[in-house]
């Protein structure tokens, strides 16, 4: 069984897949369950300074940095996408990035509260929430 915007990766060819719409069955990929990533928190043991997404209001929205550090955007390492999520799950916006680029998002929104994901190629997925 899943539930509404679980990822889950395969770990035999790196396929992930978010959920749309939960269904009772498994997910399986190359002939094996699928695995479902935690998403990791402030309270993470390691590495929080660099995946924790910190999160400033704009005069139009907010600015989303990955990091009170700011992750490394390398070939080998980098942040994937960085999404931003109203409270309800209405209203999702991601950005795909690329290594080069800066981990950030502005977000145009006159929303009160967002939740926002971040996924590290390396590190996994992790979340403000
Ligand atoms: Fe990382």
């Amino acid at each position: 069984m899943t539930n509404l915007l679980e990822m889950y990766k395969c770990d035999i060819c790196g396929n992930m897949v978010e959920v749309i719409e939960a269904g009772e069955g498994e997910l399986v990929c190359c002939g094996q369950p699928m695995r479902k990533l935690k998403e990791l928190t402030k309270d993470h043991e390691m590495y929080t300074e660099k995946h924790v997404p910190v999160i400033t209001k704009t005069e139009t929205g907010y600015n989303i940095k990955i990091g009170t550090q700011p992750h490394p955007m390398e070939n080998e390492h980098y942040i994937v996408f960085i999404e931003a999520n109203s409270p309800d799950k209405k209203y999702i916006k991601r950005k795909y990035l690329h290594p080069g680029e800066k981990p950030e998002l502005d977000l145009k929104c006159d929303c009160n509260e967002i939740i926002v994901r971040a996924y590290c190629n390396i590190h996994g997925l992790w979340t403000s929430d």
